[in-house]
């Protein structure tokens, strides 16, 4: 049952479907259209042999019953010499008329005995006495008189399908045949022409359809081509631009209606995404605002708790508590704040400064004040002799390098080893900074979105550091910025952040 099932599965619409799933649709259109035309020209080939052969045959009767008459009349009476013993013993022959078309067969049954047959050889009506097997006899005696009928005999090299007519006149039985091969030839010739013009017809068809197939789809090719420059744009962020549309848009055609159904979607997708990029410049413009005025706020009430604490009379205990919460709260606001409007202008997309900055400068005194912040773990730098320049703002970078050491410094235990690292890379024309630590390394939830804003770990640690899960994120925009990459690559051991920034050209 299941062998039935899987034989079905092989040979139905579904393993057709599967069988042209990476067929192109021009290539199925040709085949398609060469086998149709194929299958056509062996139907008109055969029906033409079904129709030509009965009307050949009937042609072919009326002239059998002619000579029939013919031969019967020339036979009229027993044959001279005959004898009832056997046709054979006789030695008799029937006369064969003169002008008997060549290949007519004759037969005479006298007293229920056959005769030698005659065959007609020549035009002249020259004839000569043929014998018949017992088999052929057999099949003579079963003819239906006055009945044409096909009949294949078997004697000597004149074997073959003859059309015989027996005639009855009392006790003496003709019967005349004539040969069918001519009119199998006849067919066989027609089949055979039809067929050769049916070939040329196929390759003319094979090579004009596929000028023609190619022709009527390049429209979907052009379509193709819309759709792959559209799919190549980054759409994802930023403001789009979508210039491209379908030049075949003729509502009247299949390919026209698909064309405008294609760009009616494109202006959708235009359309939803240019409301998005409005939307992310509003949001943008007001993280921007929000952190922008939120500054002044936050600096005053850093301001006032300073001057409450520089009261000349000692301050209750709790009172100087809450002060110092108040001041290293608003402290821990003030650096998110700036952070929030770091990423909101690098969004914007606002110019940075550019000049020639040396990595091996920014990481020794990055390093250094790392040591001063982290003075039980270990710093270490592996620097070139040499300045590594980049074209960038100096004070990002720093900023930048600072992020990824304090990552270093609080996430992982005292002791950690810490290596930062900057060299050239000639053959990339750039320069790539490397902040190693083989601390536990970045939790595996946390790697895929590590860059993502806010995404910072659960652990004791990294709740303990207070931080906002913001330093990555500025990391990632501040080296976009400068058109660099980032990647992460962090097991339990070591975990090391690489930067590769393009060289400065000056
Ligand atoms: N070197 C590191 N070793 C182990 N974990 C790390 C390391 N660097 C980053 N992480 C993990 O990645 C998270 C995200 O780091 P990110 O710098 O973005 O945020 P943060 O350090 O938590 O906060 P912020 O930097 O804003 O003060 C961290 O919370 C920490 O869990
Ligand atoms: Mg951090």
């Amino acid at each position: 049952m299941t062998a039935g099932r899987a034989d079905d599965a092989g040979r139905g619409p579904a393993a057709l479907r599967r069988r042209l799933a990476g067929v192109t649709l021009r290539t199925r259109l040709i085949v398609g259209l060469l086998v149709l035309f194929a299958l056509a020209g062996l139907g008109v080939a055969a029906a033409t042999g079904a129709a030509l052969r009965p009307y050949l045959i009937g042609t072919l009767d009326a002239q059998l019953k002619a000579t029939s008459n013919a031969f019967s009349a020339s036979n009229q009476g027993p044959p001279p010499g005959a004898h009832p013993s056997g046709p054979d013993a006789t030695g008799s022959m029937p006369h064969m008329p003169p002008h008997a078309p060549v290949g007519t067969l004759g037969v005479c049954f006298y007293s229920g005995q056959v005769t030698n047959a005659v065959l007609a050889e020549y035009h002249d009506g020259k004839a000569f006495s043929r014998s018949l097997t017992s088999a052929d006899i057999a099949a003579l005696r079963h003819l239906t008189p006055g009945k044409p009928a096909s009949v294949d005999l078997s004697f000597g090299k004149h074997s073959g399908d003859y059309r015989l007519l027996k005639t009855t006149d009392g006790s003496a039985v003709d019967i005349t045949g004539l040969p069918l091969d001519g009119l199998q030839r006849t067919v066989s010739q027609a089949q055979l022409i039809e067929l050769i013009l049916f070939g040329a017809a196929l390759l003319v068809i094979g090579l004009a359809g596929t000028g023609w197939v190619r022709l009527s789809l390049r429209p979907l090719s052009r379509m193709t081509a819309t759709a792959t420059e559209v799919a190549e744009l980054p759409l994802a962020s930023g403001e789009v631009d979508l210039p491209h549309r379908v030049p075949d848009a003729d509502p009247r055609t299949e390919v026209g209606k698909l064309g405008a159904a294609f760009n009616r979607m494109l202006g959708h997708v235009e359309a939803a995404l240019a409301r998005r990029h409005a939307s992310e410049a509003r949001l943008r413009t007001f993280a921007a605002d929000a952190s922008h005025e939120l500054r002044t706020p936050l600096a005053a009430i850093r301001g006032y708790a300073e001057l409450a604490r520089r009261q000349p009379e000692p301050l209750p205990a709790e009172v100087a508590h809450a002060l110092s919460r108040v001041e290293s709260e608003s402290a821990r606001m003030s650096a998110l704040v700036e952070d929030l409007l770091l990423l909101a202008r690098l969004d914007a997309g606002r110019p940075l400064e550019s000049a020639s900055v040396d990595l091996t400068r920014l990481a020794i005194d990055a390093a250094s004040d790392a040591r001063a912040a982290g003075p039980d773990h270990r710093w270490q730098l592996e620097l070139p002799d040499g300045p590594v320049l980049v074209r960038g703002d100096e004070h990002r970078l720093y900023q930048v390098l600072a992020n990824l050491l304090s990552n270093a410094r609080v996430h992982t235990p005292a002791g950690t080893t810490v290596t930062v690292a900057a060299a050239a890379v000639p053959g990339a024309d750039g320069a790539e900074l490397t902040v190693t630590d083989d601390g536990p390394g970045i939790p595996d939830e946390l790697q895929p979105g590590l860059f993502e804003r806010f995404v910072r770990g659960e652990s004791s640690r990294s709740r303990a550091s207070g931080g906002t899960g913001l330093g990555l994120s500025i990391v990632a925009a501040v080296v976009a910025a400068h058109h660099g990459t980032v990647r992460v690559t962090s097991r339990p051991g070591k975990t090391r952040v690489t930067i590769w920034l393009p060289a400065s050209r000056s």
